[in-house]
């Protein structure tokens, strides 16, 4: 009976152990440019799985490109990743696991031209 409780007991801690290895911690910012957080930084846990949320807004130009705007990073347990279009805005999604705060690693850095 004994051993019966003990067992039980390391499953359950191994079971926590794998929760929180599956966690990633994820950067919070309302406004990232060029690595830098300008506005409500903060940080969110996710044990979802397509992790992390990164999204660069770029806005249409006159000269014809998208320009890269802000980056918005946070924790969304249902990350897509790809391309919206509103108009003359563009979001480009990213989703990451397995590293904490990597999702400031998709944000734009340099001003890109994205075609
Ligand atoms: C996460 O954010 C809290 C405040 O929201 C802060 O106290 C803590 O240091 C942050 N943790 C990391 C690892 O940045
Ligand atoms: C562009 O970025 C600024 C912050 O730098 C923000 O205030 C503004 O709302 C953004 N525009 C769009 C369309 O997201």
């Amino acid at each position: 009976m004994n051993k019966l409780l003990v067992l039980l007991l390391m499953l359950g801690s191994f079971a926590l152990v794998f929760i929180q290895v599956q966690a990633t911690m994820c950067m919070v910012c309302n406004s990232f440019k060029s690595g830098h957080c300008l506005a409500g930084k903060s940080n969110c846990t996710t044990i979802y799985k397509p992790g992390c949320r990164t999204r660069n807004y770029f806005l249409f130009s006159q000269t014809g490109k998208w320009v890269h705007n802000h980056t918005e990073l946070d924790c969304h347990k249902a990350c897509l990743a790809g391309n919206m279009y509103f108009g003359v805005m563009k979001i480009s999604t990213f989703c990451c696991k397995g590293e904490d705060f990597c999702n400031k690693f998709h944000g734009q850095v340099v001003k890109k031209i994205i075609y």
